[in-house]
């Protein structure tokens, strides 16, 4: 059996004074693999995230247990939201502040990040200067030289052009394979399965399919068959 980096066991959660928005859901995504996370808008993937992630600690689930084994990275849905320095190196380097390393340490933890995303030759560029899936892999640079080794991507290209949706999946897919990562990427974007180790499909804050994106693909395919017009 592979090792588990993200377990989640029946977990329900209720945002205060509302019916729970996740209801018994248990899934297992093994270390190093990349899982996207499906479901149409409000089905609660970014509460389960804000859960996995430990930003939402109030309210407390209302039963079930969470678990990430290694240490956590965050990506948004806009990249402007997670970049705060003037310049590429800058940026990377900004998310360091607060462990004590030598100033060598953390150059060399930045380019080293830098290069795993492919954008080391940036690292002197200024942030406003870059496309959104430049943005994006600097984000991700980030959490990498923090030593992070489970992703989690809240809808990381919903403002991406195509262009940047494909050069952040290849980024993502290519973490997963060369470095170890374990990645939990958010979509309602049914043709980004392609680039998944898994899938699993929420509604209405129950895990309704998960498995091979084949699998997952064949269920939906049936539930929309379903209701095929004639
Ligand atoms: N901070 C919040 N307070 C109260 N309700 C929320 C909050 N965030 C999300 N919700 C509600 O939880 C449900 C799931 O939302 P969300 O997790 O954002 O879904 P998704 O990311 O799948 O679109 C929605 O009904 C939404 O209105
Ligand atoms: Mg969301």
């Amino acid at each position: 059996m592979s090792e588990v980096a993200i377990r989640v066991e029946s977990l329900t959660f209720a945002w205060p004074e509302r019916p729970p928005v996740l209801q018994g859901c248990s899934f297992a995504i093994p270390k190093g693999q990349l899982w996207m996370l499906l479901g149409p808008n409000g089905s609660g993937k970014s509460t389960l995230l804000q859960l996995l992630s430990g930003s939402l600690t109030h309210p407390q689930p209302l039963s079930g247990h969470l678990e990430i084994c290694g240490r956590l990275g965050y990506v948004f849905q806009n990249p402007d939201h997670q970049l705060f320095m003037p310049t590429v190196g800058a940026d990377v380097a900004f998310g360091l502040g607060a462990e004590a390393l030598a100033w060598a340490e953390i150059h060399r933890r930045v380019e080293t990040a830098l290069e795993q995303v492919g954008l080391k030759h940036l690292i002197r560029r200024p942030i406003h200067g870059l496309s959104g899936g430049q943005k994006q892999r600097v984000a991700v640079a980030g959490a990498l030289a923090r030593r992070s080794e489970v992703l989690l991507l809240d809808e990381p290209t919903a403002l991406l052009d195509p262009d940047s949706q494909a050069e952040l999946l290849r980024c993502i897919r290519q973490l997963v394979d060369q470095e170890g990562i374990t990645a939990l990427w958010v979509t309602h974007r049914l043709a980004e399965l392609e680039w998944a180790d898994g899938v699993i499909f929420l509604s209405e804050g129950r895990v309704r399919y998960q498995g091979s994106p084949e699998q997952v693909r064949q269920q939906l395919g049936q539930l929309f068959g379903a209701f095929r017009s004639h």
